[in-house]
């Protein structure tokens, strides 16, 4: 059980099974050929819905969702297709989806104002294109995101490679941290100025797949590929598998050399993704936490694997689990020009003064403004503002990013991928390649890549509410 931060008197563990609550609606409208390509077509409709958040037996909470529930449908594909999504807004303001993590065409971004106008109420508006990366993506809107992701806005977008990995189970587990009044409804405090200036929004009720987990069957021997998404406004996990070692196959669904994860912690801040292998090595009966560590004055179980009688097989699969690579093109570093990227704000920091909209201002006057964080000096209001840099199309850069802040940044760069190349001037081991990296408190971190994909890209931090609070900028490719 896990009412994160909570009193544990509210312990109350339903005989639930994960496994068989967690199956989420696919509704693809069939395939259609287009010249020559499957086309997959998808609806999402974002509109309020009834959220069983607390089980079946509970009230449900009044959320907003991509058709049925919480999360919105899993949009599955293979690697290379077209996909074509038609998004309704049935809600009661604008709206837009952004594909989390897929290096769209610019016009399919979902950024509002920069790349498209907002999705009015009652309108349609259609996203199509070609999936160039196998992985585990997501979807969610992009406009007051702290409030319409917080309300349950996302959903899981799985691009398959040509030939996964041989595994029993391919799952996903799309992680959200929830708000809940006494009542049990969201509280409706987005963007409030203490969590905007401080860590964001954190909540008293974790969810997998929209529902509060507290049970997973394993079958002694079974292999399960899983597929972790953060989908919190701003709760970082830190999951421990206790008894079993995970291996970490992606991150942020590019393929990495199969590892351990770090102390055995699977470290996910928000829209970070982690694929693992599990290995099922556990003997009928038994039962093993996954804890949550992250925030070390508040542990908590996340939900305990149970195994069942009957064992799959004797012992688990060795087969190989390197995935095959995504066509990302490899960053010159003898000729990458470097950025500098700072980032500054927020409560205990040092920033004294950044522009807002042209005037310059110090953190009190910003306060009042709803803002708390700059990106090289400048506030953000909006998603449309002067490009903090001007790349040149086809060449590699290094961005030398700089967190001068007390806080947790994971800072998502969208239309590329990048290799995390150095932590405080440390090379990193496994060059990951990633689109939202964690910057930790007064870290230093360089990121590289081909600026290959033209346009105008948003850089920011993925804490919604920092985003909101200013945390924010735009790249162009040209
Ligand atoms: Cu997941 Cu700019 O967003
Ligand atoms: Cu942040």
């Amino acid at each position: 059980m896990h009412e994160a931060g909570g009193s544990s008197s509210c312990i109350d563990r339903r005989a639930f099974l994960a496994g068989a609550a967690a199956v989420l609606v696919l509704r693809p409208f069939g395939t259609m050929a287009s010249s020559g390509d499957s086309l997959r077509r998808f609806e999402l409709v974002a509109q309020p819905v009834p959220a069983p958040l607390l089980g079946r037996v509970r009230p449900p909470v009044a959320a907003w969702g991509y058709g049925a529930g919480v999360p919105g449908p899993e949009i599955r594909l293979r690697q290379g297709e077209r996909l074509r999504v038609e998004v309704a807004n049935r809600l009661p303001q604008e709206t837009t989806v952004h594909w989390h993590g897929l290096r769209v065409p610019n016009a399919m971004d979902g950024v509002p104002h920069l790349t498209q106008p907002p999705i009015a109420p009652g309108e349609r508006f259609i996203y199509e294109f070609e999936v160039p990366d196998a992985g585990t993506f997501w979807y969610h809107p992009h406009h007051r995101s702290a409030e319409q992701v917080g309300r349950g806005l996302y959903g899981a977008l799985i691009v398959e490679e040509p030939e996964p990995p041989v595994v029993d189970r391919d799952l996903v587990w799309m992680l959200d941290d929830w708000r809940l009044t006494k009542q049990d409804q969201l509280s409706e405090t987005f963007d409030h100025p203490h969590d905007m200036s401080h860590a964001g929004q954190l909540g008293n009720l974790v969810t997998i797949n929209g529902v509060d987990s507290s049970a997973f069957s394993l079958r002694p021997g079974e292999r399960v590929r899983l597929r972790l998404i953060n989908a919190a406004n701003a709760r970082l996990f830190a999951l421990q598998f206790t008894g079993h070692q995970p291996t970490v196959i992606a991150l942020d669904g590019q393929p990495v050399t199969p590892h351990e994860p770090a102390d055995g912690r699977v470290v996910l801040g928000p829209a970070m993704r982690v694929d693992l292998v599990l290995d099922a090595v556990g003997k009928p009966g038994q039962r093993y936490a996954v804890r949550d560590t992250f925030y070390p004055r508040q542990p908590y179980d996340l939900l305990e694997l149970i195994y069942d009688a009957k064992p799959l097989r004797e012992r688990p699969l060795d087969t190989p689990v390197q995935l095959p690579a995504n066509p990302l093109a490899e960053p010159d570093l003898g000729r990458a020009k470097t950025h500098e990227i700072r980032f500054e704000g927020g409560m205990m920091g040092r920033l004294s003064s950044a522009t807002l909209n042209g005037r310059p201002m110090n953190m009190r006057q910003m306060m009042s403004r709803g803002k708390a964080w700059a990106v090289n000096g400048v506030v953000a209001d909006g998603h449309t503002h002067e490009p903090v840099l001007t790349l040149e199309r086809g060449h590699s850069y290094v961005l030398a990013m700089r967190n001068d802040t007390r806080w947790h940044h994971p800072i998502h760069l969208h239309g590329h991928s990048f290799r995390v190349i150095r932590r405080n001037g440390q090379p990193t081991r496994h060059r990951e390649w990633q689109d939202t990296v964690l910057m930790a408190p007064d870290e230093a971190v360089d990121i590289a890549f081909v600026a290959d994909n033209p346009g105008v890209w948003m850089l920011h931090c993925h804490i919604l509410e920092h985003q909101s609070g200013g945390m924010m900028s735009v790249i162009r490719v040209a």
